[in-house]
């Protein structure tokens, strides 16, 4: 049998994805040892293997084919924008992304004002401020802890995942406008789809069977 591939985004999205895994039978001991740092583990009785990949990176092995199936947030599937068949919603990992800065940026916004915008998610903020706002600003890239951004003048307002809203709220910033609502996502490889359908299908029947009773 042909091993069915899986890309998970590694940290807490991983985590929670094994446990529904669980659910419906999919186990793999090794991979739950918290000391491991091992990135490829495999199930020889089922025929699955699992790659714990970044984030970022889990579209693109989905989209070479190399996973058959991934998981990942939203968030990353529009920013990588990759050629994928996303197939399920599974619920958690809920959040938004966001255009977020101090109330005195609200202006700004309104006011079609050139500004910086300062993200993660340069793909992201790209496209909502040229396709949905038709606002002309300039982007740049950082890579973690965005609020600094406005806060140290880089930039007038940040494009950034809220989830509870505390960084926010303990930096003195807010949600200025929303882009989008987040969650976990399961990906096909459009190849996969198509010549593994009966496993794949099993598969998210399965996990839409556990998800509709929690
Ligand atoms: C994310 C995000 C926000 C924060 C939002 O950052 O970029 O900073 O979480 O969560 P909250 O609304 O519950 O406060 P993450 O913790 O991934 O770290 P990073 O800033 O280094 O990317």
């Amino acid at each position: 049998m042909r091993y069915l591939t899986f890309a998970l985004a590694k940290g807490r999205l991983a985590k929670e994805t094994l446990k529904l895994l669980e659910k419906i039978g999919i186990t793999c001991d090794e991979i739950n040892d918290p000391k491991t740092r091992k990135l490829i583990f495999q199930n020889d009785e089922l025929g699955m293997r699992f790659f714990l990949a970044k984030p970022s990176d889990v579209p693109t092995y989905v989209e070479y084919g190399v996973a058959d199936i991934g998981v990942v947030g939203r968030d990353t599937l529009l920013e990588e924008g990759r050629n994928l068949y996303e197939v399920m919603d599974l619920g958690f990992g809920k959040c938004r992304m966001c255009v977020c800065g101090p109330a005195s940026a609200k202006e700004l916004l309104s006011k079609n004002e050139i500004i910086r915008v300062a993200s993660k998610y340069p793909n992201i903020a790209k496209n909502y401020f040229k396709d949905k706002k038709n606002q002309t600003v300039e982007i740049i890239k950082l890579n973690g802890s965005v609020e600094l951004a406005p806060i140290v003048g880089l930039s007038e307002v940040i494009v950034d995942i809220v989830e509870t809203g505390s960084t926010l709220k303990e930096n003195g910033l807010e949600v200025l406008e929303e882009i989008v609502n987040l969650s976990a996502r399961v990906v096909v490889n459009q190849v996969s789809l198509r010549m593994e359908h009966e496993r794949i299908n099993k598969l998210l029947s399965d996990l839409k069977g556990v998800l509709e009773n929690e």
